[in-house]
């Protein structure tokens, strides 16, 4: 089969290289992919968005599935672009068309399709300028602190958490009038639920599911979870807490419900569903619906995948998911996220990365890195991932940080204490 995958980041590489691994692979393209994608497959110099080089790509060199990586393209519809042009049609592509992209796009969507099918979330209100009021009553009507959310995709800033009520207001009057432009128009004020994040990731053809690894990510810049959000710096998988009992609860209250809601509301789904979710008191619920692969999250659930991924994707392109089997590797696998010096803020790019080559015992999966005359350089905030596996996550990261010690590249920083919460 001929595969072209589409995205630059780290579980970019961490898909590429699994599926590099499969008999049935003839030729692997990744679109725009990074310098570690070009060392399993071919890299091609066409954007994420750009639909009609992908779609003329796609024919040219016999493509048989589009897989996506990051939710971009897709909320854009390029599921949609496939299925409306009479040449593409029959190029099956992972991930969902705009309909169902809307679990990610708009929390306001998302969190009435949780509550259509009673699938456990925090309570809610979403207000936009016209209803403004009755936004600032449910303020006052509930405790500290106070969760704001922008209704549609703001680069992973658009979730606000304020202590004051005053400030909640201020902050909840900015959003409407466009603090985060056409993605806060419209604000879902939430009920803060406390406890401890998880990632599950279920892969479906719309009609079966199969469950991915567990993960836990650390998406804030500072250890012991302080400072600004980032797209992650480090994840761990399996997650010591989430026991039999506590993943039965996932299946039972929020994986079926959300796929027979998918099925009963006519929205075709073939993809990744990435469900955010907070365990209170041992009760799992929803914080957010991704459609997609977690980052860094892929870079520690596919190592751990031990069967022919290829063969799996096959299945969900080919609506055959329910005959294929997920074997899953029982070590705990961990990765460290290497970034460049201010990342989430400004930071550098063309930085030269050196001893690559020395790396031992860990996987190195490239996210922001790009090749320029011989060199690897890096080519975004998150630049590298080094994966380790081990008995427990602590053995595994023990590997990932004597690496992160050796990778070297100006103002490199990663954090030190992944899975502290642990
Ligand atoms: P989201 O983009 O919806 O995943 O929100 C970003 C982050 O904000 C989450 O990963 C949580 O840490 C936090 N968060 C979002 N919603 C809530 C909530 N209702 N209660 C507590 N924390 C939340
Ligand atoms: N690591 C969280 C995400 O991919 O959204």
């Amino acid at each position: 089969m001929n595969l072209l995958l589409i995205g630059s980041g780290g579980r970019e590489h961490a898909l590429a290289w699994i599926i590099s691994k499969s008999n049935k692979l003839n030729k692997l393209y990744i679109a725009p992919g990074n310098a570690g994608t070009s060392s399993v497959g071919e890299n091609i110099n066409i954007n994420v968005n750009d639909f009609e080089a992908l779609g003329k790509f796609s024919i040219k060199n016999s493509i048989d599935i589009v897989l996506v990586g990051p939710e971009d393209p897709l909320a854009n519809g390029i599921h949609d672009y496939y299925l409306e042009s009479s040449e593409l049609k029959n190029i099956p592509v992972i991930g969902p068309a705009k309909k169902g992209a809307k679990l990610e796009g708009s929390k306001d969507f998302a969190k009435e399709f949780m509550s259509r099918h009673g699938i456990p979330t925090a309570k809610y209100k979403s207000v936009s300028l016209e209803n403004l009021n009755v936004g600032l009553k449910f303020l006052d009507n509930m405790p500290a602190p106070y969760v704001l959310k922008a209704d549609g995709l703001a680069a992973g800033k658009g979730v606000l958490i304020l202590n004051s009520l005053q400030e909640a207001k201020s902050e909840l009057k900015q959003m409407l009038e466009g603090k985060f432009g056409e993605a806060s128009k419209k604000v879902v004020i939430e009920e803060f639920l406390s406890g401890i994040e998880l990632s599950v990731f279920v892969l479906t053809d719309g009609k079966s599911y199969k469950i991915l690894p567990v993960a836990k990510d650390y998406k804030r810049i500072g250890e012991g979870d302080s400072g600004l959000n980032t797209g992650g710096m480090g994840a761990v998988s399996p997650v010591p807490f989430a026991d039999n009992k506590f993943m039965n609860k996932i299946e039972e209250q929020i994986i079926i419900p959300t796929i027979k809601g998918l099925q009963k509301e006519n929205i075709p789904y073939k993809g990744f569903i990435f469900f955010g979710l907070i365990n209170c008191n041992g009760n799992p619920y929803v914080i957010e619906y991704n459609v997609r692969m977690g980052d860094p999250e892929a870079e520690v659930v596919i190592p751990r995948l031990d069967c022919d991924f290829l063969d799996i994707l096959e299945g969900v392109a080919f609506n055959k998911l329910k005959e294929k089997e997920i074997k899953i590797k029982p070590e705990t696998c961990a990765t460290v996220m290497m970034v460049s010096g201010g990342y989430p803020g400004a930071y550098e790019k063309g930085l030269e990365i050196t001893n690559l080559e020395k790396v031992k015992n860990s996987i190195v999966f490239h996210a922001g890195t790009k090749n320029e005359n011989n060199k690897v350089l890096t080519n975004g905030g998150r630049v590298i991932a080094l994966s380790s596996f081990g008995k427990n996550f602590k053995e595994a990261l023990a590997k990932s940080y004597e690496n992160a010690d050796i990778i070297n590249f100006d103002k490199k920083y990663f954090r030190k204490d992944i899975g502290f919460d642990l």
